[in-house]
């Protein structure tokens, strides 16, 4: 099976001008009067090009573009690529974590084997080395990914490895930057892990398979552990609602927990975070069955599942000083004689009873099964990650994740982990109102408040929150930002793999980790 491109990443002590390499990138702000001083030194070196290309209004340094300048026997490099950076005044550590995107996908388009950025020189002063660092690994992680584990025929041949240097020609810097490379590497790697893993379809991808993965990462990393409940365990400890869902399908479900616990007694006596992922690995709606357009998307509705996965990997890498549980309730939703049925009335782990109106939704009846076991591990706090509702990609579209739960302060932690990560979320509602339409005549409450599913990821939400306890609780609804559904300048088409970033920075936050 072909792997996913191998990158290196290291920070180096070179002389701009004199770098050899095939591709060195520099940033340059919009809108800006004259060059930036390395910018500059390179367009005196190379006899004015940079400025023609500007000139010519062939390269603005507008956000998410980019423009490639040929290198002369007065400088190292091969070839320069200009890396627009947008307005100066609204840059942010994601235009960096951007910036690095753009190259690396410019960079393996080109089959280029080494790469030089000096993208960080225009941010100094903003943000620290490090952090720079941070954010440009995991931006040339993220836009250096591609899926192409199944194509055979590859005419132009294809780049298995890109060589990332980033260079200053100061050596206390490099080594700052270093810093930072070693947990955004970490991080970059861990959201490439995921996308692969979510990318693969349901008929390669399905619930055993995903736990054999997750028991496959366990074996390989210290003070990660894993287990895996199968069909039949299921039952037995009445976890109804995620056997409700795989009950339609051959593909059984299964319910994987992961269990992260640091080395020494530093984080003894202090409460486990919860993280719940739903991992549908192919949700064709069941007997309420979708329609058939796009219904190939529906193989990435386990990506909250395996964003835990990733974000479970990252954590045990960075080796964090807290206590984490992932959990991971996973099902193939099927239509066929064993489905569950609109009507059906499940009881769930919790022992709470659900009349199902909709067996399309789905993910809040493995969801409920997966916070009430996360409740009964004592886990505080928990969040759940779920490709949940379409409601919510009608509500705020494909740049933002509704976020929704019962504790300001937690909601202002994952505000802020949003922030440094640059997996945006919203703020949304939820609460009493919204679970009074969640009641059931017929059993304590039901899947789907009404038919016309207004308000639906208000009322999911609102559905999710009765399986919590006492925890402190958030929830996170990444449908529509699991996928990219074209290519843009910064990374392919197919699984973000949104979340990985957002939970790790959480989880580093908390940990007052920085890099
Ligand atoms: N997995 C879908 C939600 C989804 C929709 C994710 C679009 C990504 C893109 C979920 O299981 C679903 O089918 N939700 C239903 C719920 C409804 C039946 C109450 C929906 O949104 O229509
Ligand atoms: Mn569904
Ligand atoms: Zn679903």
């Amino acid at each position: 099976m072909k792997e996913i491109i191998n990158v290196k990443l290291k920070a180096q002590r070179v002389d701009f001008s004199r770098c050899k390499t095939d591709l060195l990138a520099v940033g340059q702000f919009c809108g800006t009067k004259g060059l930036d001083k390395l910018n500059a030194e390179l367009n005196r070196k190379l006899e004015g090009a940079i400025e023609r290309v500007i000139k010519l209004g062939d390269f603005k340094g507008e956000d998410g573009t980019s423009a490639v300048v040929y290198g002369n026997d007065s400088i190292g490099a091969k070839r320069i690529l200009l890396v627009g950076l947008g307005e100066k005044k609204k840059a942010t550590l994601d235009t960096l974590r951007k910036a690095a995107a753009n190259t690396a996908k410019k960079a393996v388009e080109m089959k280029v084997k080494t790469v030089s950025l000096a993208l960080h020189r225009v941010f100094e002063g903003r943000f620290d080395l490090p952090v720079m660092g941070q954010a440009i690994a995991e931006g040339t992680y993220f836009g250096s990914y591609r899926y192409d584990e199944f194509v055979t025929e590859d005419k132009d041949g294809r780049l298995d490895s890109l060589d990332v240097e980033l260079i200053d020609c100061d050596s206390a810097k490099t080594a700052k930057l270093n810093k930072g490379l070693w947990s955004g590497a970490i991080i970059g790697k861990a959201q490439s892990y995921v996308r692969t893993l979510a990318n693969r379809p349901g008929n390669i991808m399905y619930p055993a398979k995903l736990a054999v993965e997750a028991k496959k990462l366990a074996r390989g990393l210290n003070r990660l552990s894993c287990t895996v409940l199968d069909e039949k365990q299921l039952a037995a400890k009445g976890m109804g609602g995620v056997l409700a869902v795989g009950s339609g399908s051959t593909n059984k479900p299964r319910f994987i927990v992961l269990k992260y616990s640091p080395a020494g007694k530093v984080t003894s006596g202090r409460a486990t975070i919860g993280l719940v992922g739903k991992a549908i690995t192919f949700d064709s709606g069941g007997i309420s069955i979708k329609r058939a357009a796009h219904m190939d998307q529906m193989k990435l509705d386990k990506s909250g599942g395996i964003a835990v996965l990733g974000t479970m990997k990252a954590v045990a890498e960075l080796e964090l000083p807290l206590n984490v549980c992932g959990i991971i309730p996973t099902a193939e939703n099927m239509p066929s004689g064993t489905s569950y049925r609109p009507g059906d009335i499940i009881t769930t782990f919790s022992g709470k009873t659900v009349e199902v109106l909709d067996t399309d939704a789905e993910g809040r009846m493995v969801l409920c099964d997966g916070l009430a076991y996360a409740a009964k591990q004592k886990c505080n706090p928990i969040i759940d990650i779920a490709t949940l509702t379409g409601a919510c990609l009608v509500a705020l579209g494909r740049y933002k994740a509704g976020l929704m739960g019962n504790d300001e302060k937690l909601i202002k932690q994952l505000q802020r982990a949003a922030e440094d990560s640059g997996e945006k979320v919203w703020h949304m509602p939820s609460g009493e109102e919204y679970l009074a339409e969640m009641r059931s005549k017929n059993a304590d409450l039901k899947n789907l408040a009404h038919i016309e599913k207004y308000g639906d990821a208000c009322d999911a939400a609102a559905f999710l929150g009765q399986f919590v306890g006492d925890a402190k609780w958030a929830h996170l609804d990444i449908a529509g930002m699991d996928i990219f559904r074209e290519p843009t300048a910064f990374t392919a088409e197919g699984s973000s793999g949104f979340g990985v970033r957002l939970l790790t920075t959480y989880l580093m936050n908390l940990a007052g980790k920085k890099y």
